[in-house]
């Protein structure tokens, strides 16, 4: 007997699938939509168990793209990749005539090109096999590429994205069946690169919370853990909130439980709260040590930017001002000595090293989580830097 571990989402599912493939008035649906939460918090396993099956159910093609499966990948290699697959398996005509002839060779309207030759700059552009699969199949498709803020860290993520933005016009016209690209992320202001200015390709995009796992998924775990006492899921939520939201660290403390055979049962549901204690803070713990290793000067740039958010702007003077004033705020006697460019970017490179922060290939950054700058702030880190 296999039980299904995973607690599904139905009616979010349904609710997103429909705000994704239905356009209505005023809404900015066919420019993409932007679904963002914190790292572990269960985005990838609702895309791939809960929203697809709803937009398939809704009569959508649907093709899925992980740009953090496979880190050695440039993201947009693996966007071209999902694309090629589709087209692949499509029982349509391209794969016929492939078939048919024997070779992967097809032609098409006096068009000839192969499977591997789809792709960007290549023989066929990713609007003209979109356009292929959506005539033959009359069915909508939609795009969900997760962790998509990866694309804008290379020149070809960057390419890929402003194809599928042409794909997406192309197909959005009356002509064809429509093209809705998702994405997903772990950082809503990285998630935000890619459509806040009208040089990005999803200027304009809609941006969701994504809701993360609530009450009813705690009765669910409760209600399926199996551990030799119950535990009351009244005191689980708060457990579950004070650890970001995240499963696994519940199910990790779970397994601990199991494997100790001198615990008395009544002894669990308190044993269970401090084993997802002492796991939240051995995480912040490790980020705090990483955090107070820093040289000044790395100290002081990340949190000046940390205290700026998106208006951080590495070099200019005031800038330059405000990493001198964190610094004499950490005791160090700065006086006439000034911060200037170039240890600035060494440290913008440590920090990149030390993967607090994260760069987009235009040479924008930004603090790579959140967290981040909470455990700064609540050190009072972040004080009249903003
Ligand atoms: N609906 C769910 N039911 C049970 N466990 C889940 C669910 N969603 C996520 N998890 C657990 O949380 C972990 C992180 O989920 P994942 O989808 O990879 O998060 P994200 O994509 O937000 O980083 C998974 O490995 C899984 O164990
Ligand atoms: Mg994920």
């Amino acid at each position: 007997m296999t039980q299904d571990i995973l607690y599904h989402r139905p009616a979010l599912a349904e609710r997103l699938s429909k705000l994704i493939m239905q356009v209505t008035v005023g809404s900015a649906a066919s420019s993409g939509v932007f679904l963002a939460a914190p790292r572990r918090t269960g985005k990838s396993t609702f895309a791939r168990e809960d929203l697809r099956p709803a937009l398939e159910a809704a009569g959508a093609i649907v093709l899925y793209a992980d740009l953090w499966k496979d880190l050695t990948k440039d993201p947009g290699e693996v966007i071209v990749e999902a694309i090629q697959e589709a087209v692949r398996r499509s029982e349509g005509f391209i794969s016929r005539l492939a078939k048919a002839s024997g070779m992967d060779k097809v032609n098409v309207g006096g068009l000839s090109f192969n499977l591997d030759k789809i792709g960007l700059g290549k023989g066929i552009d990713l609007t003209q096999a979109l356009v292929a699969l959506s005539d033959e199949s009359k069915q909508m498709i939609v795009l969900i590429v997760d962790e998509a803020q990866h694309a804008i860290t290379t020149d070809q993520g960057v390419a890929a994205l402003f194809a599928l933005k042409a794909a997406r016009d192309e197909l959005n016209s009356s002509k064809h069946h429509g093209l809705r690209i998702v994405c997903t992320g772990s950082n809503r202001d990285k998630l935000a690169m890619l459509r806040n200015s009208k040089d990005q390709a999803f200027f304009g995009a809609s941006m969701v919370q994504f809701p993360t796992l609530d009450e009813d998924f705690i009765e669910w775990f409760c209600a399926n853990l199996d551990l030799q006492h119950p535990l009351d899921p009244s005191q689980v939520f708060p457990l579950f909130q004070e650890s970001g939201y995240r499963p696994e660290l519940l199910g990790a403390a779970a397994d601990a439980i199991r494997f100790d055979f001198a615990l008395p049962d009544k002894d669990i549901p308190v044993r269970f709260a401090a084993l997802v204690r002492a796991q939240a803070d051995e995480l912040n713990g490790n980020l705090k040590k990483v955090l107070h290793s820093l040289t000044p000067i790395q100290s002081a740039v990340i949190r000046v930017m940390s205290a700026k958010g998106e208006d951080y702007a590495p070099f200019e003077a005031a800038t330059l001002a405000l990493y001198g004033k964190a610094m004499e705020q950490a005791g160090l006697d700065v006086g006439e000595l000034t911060v200037e460019v170039p240890g600035v970017q060494q440290a913008l490179i440590a920090l990149q090293e030390k993967k607090l922060v994260w760069k987009a290939s235009r040479g924008i950054y930004a603090v790579d989580e959140q967290v981040i700058v909470e455990l700064l702030r609540a050190d009072g880190m972040l004080e009249g830097l903003g």
